[in-house]
């Protein structure tokens, strides 16, 4: 494996995506920093990144790639390829919050929470994939949520895009092993980025209205979040602890937050449980490579 990974990552123009890349970049690794509309939306944050790394000699580049865009998505890719030959890292980190009681959350609102937390790596892994398998190299990271693995009323629309991100990422992971090719988890409780701020509100109020007390649960939940978040610096450490361990050394899951949820005990539990899979599906033999994750 060559120490200088060359990596991609969504959602780069802010919080954590953008420390991804300053970061991994700060250790010589080559970033492809991608975000949608660098023309207008983000213009200024590409410029911003653009500059840091002309000032400090950083291996950035800025890319063009909106996750719910297949094109997009391609082009990009295509990009990296014609630029770095290959893509060592995948970095599944685009996606925002959608806060509201279940019910005041409208169907269009739903769809569209999905086409980016939980389509958007999929569009992005198809992307990469056929250039890792040919390398037989390769590492896709899931930026999923402590909300990935425990239920926060209230956020039961993200929650479900986080917990269907994980179903996916834990397959990748069984399937793709035997040709060199790992998935990982991260898991953040809540780190101070724009992800608060940026939160989409469920839209039809009229049905909160009458749910009584209930209906401040998602103010609640929202502020306790906002106020316990800590230094996000800490997740992209994790993240460069990832992309530095050998492959076959890494863990599947990291859970990385300010508070203990609880989250180790359901992963262990997971492992305990997800390693009875192979047997009971009589596919121990092609799937014995993730057994021990
Ligand atoms: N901060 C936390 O406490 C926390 C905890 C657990 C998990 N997470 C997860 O961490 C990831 C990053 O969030 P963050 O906390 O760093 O918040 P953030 O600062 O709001 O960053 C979210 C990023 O996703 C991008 N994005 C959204 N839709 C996109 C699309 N269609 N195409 C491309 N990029 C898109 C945003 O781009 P624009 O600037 O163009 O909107 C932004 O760069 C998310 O998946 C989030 O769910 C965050």
């Amino acid at each position: 494996m060559n120490s200088k990974q060359v990596i991609l990552i969504t959602g780069a123009s802010s919080g954590f995506g953008r420390l991804f890349a300053e970061t991994l970049a700060r250790k010589g690794h080559i970033i492809f920093a991608t975000m949608r509309d660098l023309r207008k939306r983000n213009a200024k944050n590409a410029s911003e990144i653009r500059l840091l790394a002309e000032k400090e000699s950083l291996p950035i580049h800025v890319l063009e790639m909106d996750v719910t865009d297949d094109d997009s998505v391609e082009r990009a890719v295509d990009a990296v390829i014609a630029n770095a030959g290959c893509i060592d890292v995948a970095i599944n980190n685009a996606g925002y919050n959608l806060s509201g009681l279940a019910e005041a959350v409208t169907s269009e609102q739903a769809q569209s929470l999905m086409n980016t937390n939980f389509i958007g790596p999929v569009r992005v892994n198809r992307a990469v994939l056929p250039y890792m398998r040919r390398q037989r190299n390769g590492v896709l990271i899931y930026i999923s949520s402590a909300a990935g693995r425990m239920v926060i009323p209230s956020m039961g629309f993200y929650c479900a895009s986080k917990f269907a991100l994980e179903a996916l990422a834990e397959a990748y992971n069984y399937e793709l092993a035997a040709q060199g090719i790992e998935s990982v988890i991260v898991e953040p409780g809540p780190f101070e980025t724009a992800v608060f701020g940026n939160t989409v509100i469920a839209a039809d109020q009229a049905r909160s209205e009458t749910y009584g007390a209930v209906k401040e649960v998602p103010t609640k939940v929202l502020s306790a979040l906002t106020t316990t978040a800590v230094d996000a610096q800490e997740v992209a450490d994790v993240v460069l602890r990832i992309i530095e361990t050998p492959g076959g050394k890494k863990q599947l899951r990291y859970f990385v937050s300010p508070h203990d949820f609880g989250i180790n005990e359901i992963n262990a539990t997971a492992i305990r449980v997800q390693a009875r899979v192979p047997e009971v599906f009589n596919i121990s033999a092609d799937t014995q490579v993730v057994k021990d994750r």
